[in-house]
Parts: C-alpha cells; sequence; structure tokens
C-alpha cells in the first residue's frame, strides 16, 4: 500500500486493475499524462506497480497502489473504499487477465480453467458492482476484452474466449443499465500483444504472419483507445467494444 501523494478535485479517479504490467501499465501511464489520478492494482509484481506509480507521482498524479486478487469479490470491495481516499471515482479499467490453461479444452485441468473463467469473467463483474455506487456523479467503465471473444481461440483457450465474450455482453447490458446514470461502459478488445500475458514468449511474433498488419501490437497501442473511451470526447459512446488487432 502507497499513501497517495496529493488530492485533485477537478481530476479524474481511475482505477486500473492489474495496471503495473504489460498492456495496464501502458493504460495506467497514458491516464496519467492525461491528467488522471490513479489507483494501480496488482496480484503479485508489487515492485512493477511501485514503479510504474513513482513514475506517475513525478508527473504530478496522486497514485494509491493496492494489492489485489480481482477474483476476491471482498478485497475488491475494500480497494473501491480504499480509493475514497483519493477522491471520487470516475473510472474503472478492468484490465486485470490471465490465461493459465492453454491447450485443448479437453486437455487442460478444470481448476485451471474455473480459475480462468473467475478472473476473466467474475473479476470484471465484481469490480463493476463496488465501481458503481462509487460513481454517483457518472463515470466510465472500460472493460479489456480480446479479439478471442469472437474469433473463439480453437486449440489455444476457448474457455477464455468464452470469458471474453462474456466481458463483451456485460459490456453492452451494463452500458444500458447504467446510460440513465449517467455512466458509460465500453470495451477495448486487442489482438495479440507484446506483454508477459503469453505462457509462450515467442507467440506474438510467430501469430504476426496471420495478422493484416503484420506484426502483433504494443500494449501502447491498446492504452490510446482505453485514453480516447475514457475521456470527453467519448461522451456519447458507450456499450461498444472498439477493436483494436491490426485487422484479425
Ligand atoms: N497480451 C495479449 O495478447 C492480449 C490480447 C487480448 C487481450 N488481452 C487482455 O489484456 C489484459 C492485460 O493483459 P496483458 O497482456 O497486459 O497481460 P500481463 O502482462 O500478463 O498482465 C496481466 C495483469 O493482470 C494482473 N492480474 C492477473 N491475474 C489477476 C488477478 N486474479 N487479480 C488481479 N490482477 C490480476 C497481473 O498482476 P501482476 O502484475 O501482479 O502479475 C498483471 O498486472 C488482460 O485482460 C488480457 O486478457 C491481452
Amino acid at each position: 500500500m502507497t499513501v497517495p501523494s496529493r488530492t485533485g478535485a477537478a481530476r479524474p479517479l481511475t482505477v486500473v486493475t492489474g495496471g503495473g504490467r504489460g498492456i495496464g501499465a501502458a493504460i495506467s501511464r497514458r491516464l496519467g499524462a492525461a491528467g488522471h489520478d490513479l489507483v494501480l492494482t496488482y496480484l503479485r509484481d508489487a515492485a512493477a506497480a511501485a514503479s510504474v506509480a513513482a513514475e506517475l507521482r513525478a508527473a504530478g498524479a496522486a497514485v494509491l497502489v493496492e494489492q489485489l486478487d480481482t477474483t476476491d469479490e471482498q478485497a475488491v470491495a475494500r480497494v473501491f473504499a480504499r480509493a475514497r481516499e483519493v477522491g471520487a471515482l470516475t473510472g474503472l479499467v478492468n484490465n486485470a487477465g490471465a490465461a493459465t490453461a492453454v491447450g485443448p479444452l479437453v486437455d487442460n485441468p478444470l481448476d485451471a480453467v474455473r480459475r480462468d473463467l473467475d478472473v476473466n469473467l467474475f473479476g470484471v463483474v465484481a469490480c463493476c458492482r463496488s465501481a458503481i455506487p462509487e460513481m454517483a456523479r457518472g463515470g466510465a467503465i472500460v472493460n479489456i476484452s480480446s479479439a478471442a471473444a469472437t474469433l473463439g481461440s480453437p486449440g489455444t483457450y476457448v474457455h477464455y474466449a468464452a470469458a471474453k465474450a462474456g466481458v463483451e455482453a456485460l459490456t453492452v447490458g451494463l452500458a444500458k443499465e447504467l446510460g440513465p446514470r449517467g455512466i458509460r461502459v465500453n470495451a477495448v478488445a486487442p489482438g495479440t500483444v507484446r506483454s508477459g500475458f503469453h505462457r509462450d514468449p515467442d507467440r506474438p511474433a510467430r501469430v504476426a504472419a496471420t495478422v493484416p498488419l503484420g506484426r502483433a501490437g504494443e500494449p501502447e497501442e491498446i492504452a490510446g483507445a482505453v485514453a480516447w473511451l475514457l475521456s470527453d470526447d467519448a461522451r456519447y459512446a458507450t456499450g461498444t467494444t472498439v477493436r483494436v488487432a491490426g485487422g484479425l
């Protein structure tokens, strides 16, 4: 836990789950540059989250760092309560995700499959549920889905793809449910992006040939779409999924 450096009443305050590494770190940096105060959560890599937070604080943002397993609903509730110490919540980026079971479904142990479903779908539901009451004056939620939600990821992780499809359905439904309360809900669906997500680190390079733009994406290329969806420029956008997948 790190105490925030200051509170800025007029600044947006956004929770980024898994905000210390990979796509989440790029989102945190991008939002920090756009003037957000941040609550960054991490699961295991405290050092990475602390390093991103130090960078953002040096640039003037108030940043709270919290350890959080998004599948633990009580821990989720605690983190959103702690966020009140920084200010009024305006944004949530449900970025935390993982695919630990990789391969054809029949070869994957069910406990690993269940864990992936929990992290990639239940965790997003739990964070939305805790964030909504904190957004009394409106806000915006961005859920990180995946191109897998529509491609299905056969032979790799169909259960993960199904969870991400669930995230996109949640995005549509919650957008309708929360529109009248001034809360927008959107998703970003990345294609293959270079990060620590891949059990096989060569995977992004290998899939490049199948991508119309000829390469894997970079975390920063996802962050821009997230920042736009959270910004006032996207004030009429809700219930949509922005695909940032190089043409896949
Ligand atoms: N990379 C891709 O090709 C790709 C493509 C499509 C979608 N996505 C999605 O993009 C998002 C970010 O992935 P990434 O590529 O940046 O992966 P990553 O580098 O592996 O980072 C995943 C992040 O999620 C956190 N995390 C994992 N399990 C968690 C849990 N149970 N509770 C809380 N936090 C948890 C990790 O925390 P620690 O730092 O503490 O480990 C880490 O910060 C995920 O939702 C992923 O499904 C990725």
